[in-house]
Parts: C-alpha cells; structure tokens; sequence
C-alpha cells in the first residue's frame, strides 16, 4: 500500500524511491549536492487550476492573485503567471520582479504597510490594478504622489474588521490588535472624502485577509459578507461604486496527509495541520451567504461586474516544494533526567541535517511541521524515532518539541538505521522557505531546481559559493 503522504503522479514510490514529478530524488540530490529545495511545475498548475474551479461556485468573475511573498523566485513567478495565475506583491522588489518576469499591470496587486514614496510612484506608472491602502495617511501620500506625477492610481481599502479564525495568533490579520489595515468608519470616511470622479485617487475596492491556515470556511463567509455590507453602506452614502472585493489568502494546506507522527500532537495543533478546505465548497458557501444579505437588502444590483480577488499562497506553492537534506552526523545520548519528559525509549538517537531554520524559518518563528521521509527508503514503515536538528549554531534549530508547549513531536519516524550520508526529504515545503532563507553561520543559500512539465530539471536557483557570502559587504 502506498504511504498516505504519496500524491498520484506528483509523489511518488517507485521501488522503495521517493520520486518528484516522475524524477528521482536520490538522483536529483547527488547531482545537485544537498540540501536542495525541488519544486514541480506541474503541481503548480494543479493547485491553481484548483483554485480557478473556485469561480464554478459564484456569479461573478475570479481573479486569482498568487502572493509572491510566499515564493518569489523568478522561474516560480513565471511557472504561475503561464498558469493562468495574477499576482499579488508586497514591496518595490516584489513588483520589479513581477514586471520583469512578464506579469502585465493589470494582473498585478500590491499590498504592505509601510510603502515608500519611490514604490507607490513605481506602482503608479506601471498602472497596476490596484495598490491596497493600509491607512488614510498612505491614501493621502499615495495621492499627493499621484498628482506629482500627473497619473491617477487604482486604490482599494483594506480593512480590519474583527473576524477572528482558529489560525495561530500570529497569523490572525483581521483583528484590532493586528498590525494591518484600517477600520471601516475610517474607510467610509475615506469614499466620502474622495468622490467617485476624482482626478487623481479611483477608490474601486475594499479588501481584507482573515489569516494564514484557516481551518474553518465560516470566517471567509463572514468575511465575505462584510465586504459586501461595507460595499453596500459606502455604495448608498457616497455613491461609490466598487468594482472589486478581496477576500485575500489563507486556504490551508494539509501538512498531516500521513498520520505516523500525528498522535504526537495536541489535538489543537493536529486540527490546524490537518487543516483542509476546497477553495470551491469555502467560495459556494461564502457567495450564498453574500447572496442573501443583497437580496434582503434588495441591492443585488451591486453585484453585477463585480470581481471577487482572492491572494492565495501557500495554497499555490507549500506542497509544490520539497526540501532534500543529508545526514551529517549521528550521535547517540542517554535521556537526560532534566528535559526529557515524555520518552519510551532507551537512548536518544540524533541526526544532524544539512537544512536548519535559516533556510526553513516557520520551523523556528512557528514550529512549523514538515513531514519526513527517507529518500532512499520511503516506502518502508518509518519505525524509529529519532531526535532530529539541523546544523546551526542555535539550541532552537531542532525539529522537534524543545519547550514543553507540544507544537512538535518530541520525536521524528523514519526508518531503523539511518546513517550520515543518508538522504532525507522534508514534504510540503514550498511555502515562506526560500522566500525567508538567510545565510546565518554563513551558510550560502541553497539551490533550487523546477521540474518541468515534460519532466525535464531545470536549475532555477544556483547554490551559493563562499564568495556570494561577502557580496554586498564593503571591506
Ligand atoms: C494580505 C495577504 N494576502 C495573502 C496572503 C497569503 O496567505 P496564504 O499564503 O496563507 O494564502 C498573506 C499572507 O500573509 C497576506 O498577508
């Protein structure tokens, strides 16, 4: 029987071998030296032609706009946009690249809270879809920028309206005590201030993101209805016309396909791993929702030619990306007395990989949880438990429960008698790693290669040399 982590045609065993998008991961990490980020274009596909089938559930049309902070790397940027997929960035960077990469204006949002003159100007005469206004202050300075150069810019509001999910506390953004946004009196007073036919500011929309890993579809039915009742309020006291809403990111993605670990979580942390939704039931649910309020408000009118964004990331890239990593180094320790809480085991077994958090940071900010499989092995039942930790210069780049706060398993399965030089590969890994990575201990930034579509590799992120270390260092 197939482990329960394989995916049909994507990941796969094939005589005990772990194989990416029908290439073979041994082969892939002795060609490219480890530890080695793979990521499949085809799956990239998949996950937006998932989301794409969202638009089957509502009237109206769908923009899909990828999150590029999630991944940025060039070949990933093009890999999305041939797609079918829009964009969505967070800075000057992220908007060069997209342009550079071929991604039109129109295709291109750009949200983020504290814009500079320099990237709301770039945003305005590349003539993007809409920059997403964080606060009054930044409608003001985008529109003093406006008339500076004598262009009108697209802006849409966001807003923080109080919808609470059951995401991790750091990845709730649509709460007061969140950093982002503004309130929706603030934006009312923002549509009344600046009328429909402004020279230079075109409000056209309002927009608001729930979170990161959502678990449950209700918040985005809430959230979607209150988009809606803001469009109504400031359609009936300003006369503003919106011409989109956006629902932002945050479909989850399922981290505990393979359950082998599971029972080392708390209930809690299990339910938001496993977190599952299809984009198209959570989109159904929301528009009825929505549906009713305008009918009872009878203003159904207002959403005709309306576009519904939505700002998916992790959704398009974490289960596209796969980290390999070596065994380094083994070791073997008795259980100490203090710090060992909860073990059935004799002697902890360690392994050293070459992946610690500076290229996997939600490992460390989050306790994040990647599944782990042996290359080489992976079709066997993983049967040992062994201490895993990466090769940093830090007590915290471990891969497991260090704190007591049962995030992790105090213990990673894989099977009996791995040994250095072993390959490893850590699933589901596509999302905010290579897009955090930094070079601590100087360790250079690993490779990454893109399996194509006709099954070709092709390197899309060469490996750092020695010298790559000291590049912007002035000595
Ligand atoms: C405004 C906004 N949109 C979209 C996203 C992407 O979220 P996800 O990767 O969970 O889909 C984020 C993530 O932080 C965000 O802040």
């Amino acid at each position: 029987m197939n482990p329960a982590w394989t995916i049909e045609n994507f990941l796969e065993v094939k005589n005990n071998q772990l194989y990416i998008s029908g290439a073979a991961a041994a082969d892939l990490a002795n060609r490219f030296d480890t530890p080695l980020f793979v990521f499949s274009e085809p799956r990239i596909r998949h996950n937006i032609e998932r989301l794409k089938r969202a638009e089957n559930a509502i009237d109206c049309r769908l923009k899909i706009c990828y999150a590029a902070k999630a991944n940025s790397n060039m070949a990933i940027l093009r890999a999305v946009r041939e797609a079918g997929g829009d964009l969505e960035v967070n800075s000057g960077g992220e908007l060069f690249k997209a342009l550079r990469i071929g991604f039109r204006p129109e295709q291109i949002i750009f949200n983020g809270t504290s814009k500079t003159e320099r990237e709301i100007e770039e945003a305005i005469i590349a003539g993007i879809y809409a920059i997403q206004a964080d606060s009054i202050y930044e409608i003001e300075l985008i529109e003093r920028v406006a008339q500076r150069i004598n262009k009108p810019a697209n802006v849409s509001l966001r807003l923080v309206p109080e919808i609470e999910t059951d995401t991790l506390h750091g990845l709730q953004t649509a709460l007061l005590t969140s950093k982002f946004g503004m309130m929706p009196d603030e934006a009312l007073a923002a549509f009344r201030r600046w009328k429909p036919d402004d020279e230079f500011l075109h409000l056209c929309g309002i927009h608001l993101h729930i979170g990161s890993q959502n678990p449950n579809a209700a918040p985005y039915a809430e959230a979607f209805k209150t988009l809606f009742e803001n469009l109504l309020i400031i359609f009936r006291e300003t006369g503003h016309r919106l011409s989109h809403l956006n629902l932002g990111g945050g479909f989850p993605v399922n981290y505990l396909r393979d359950e082998s670990n599971a029972d080392d979580f708390s209930s809690e942390q299990r339910d938001f791993f496993a977190a599952e939704l299809e984009p198209e039931e959570v989109l159904r649910e929301a528009w009825s929702v929505v549906k009713k309020t305008a009918k009872l408000a009878e203003a159904e009118h207002l959403l005709e030619n309306i576009e519904l964004l939505v700002e998916p990331g992790r959704s398009v890239i974490a289960d596209a990306g796969v980290c390999l990593t070596s065994v380094k180094n083994k070791k073997q320790r008795p259980l100490s007395e203090i710090g060992n809480r909860k073990s059935e085991i004799a002697n902890d077994i360690w392994l050293l990989t070459d992946a610690g958090f500076n290229i996997l940071l939600s490992m460390e900010t989050y306790k994040w949880y990647y599944h782990l499989i042996s290359v080489a092995r992976a079709g066997e039942i993983p049967t040992a438990k062994y201490k895993l930790a990466g090769p940093l210069c830090d007590g915290g780049d471990v891969y497991f429960d260090i704190e007591g706060e049962n995030r992790l398993p105090d213990y990673r399965r894989l099977p009996e008698n791995v040994q250095p030089g072993d390959v490893l590969a850590l699933l589901n890994c596509g999302a905010y790693s290579v897009a955090q990575m930094f070079q601590y201990n100087g360790r250079g930034l690993p490779a990454i290669v893109l399996i194509r579509e006709g099954g070709g590799v092709e390197l899309i992120r060469k490996r750092d040399e020695y010298a790559d270390l000291m590049t912007n260092d002035v000595f």
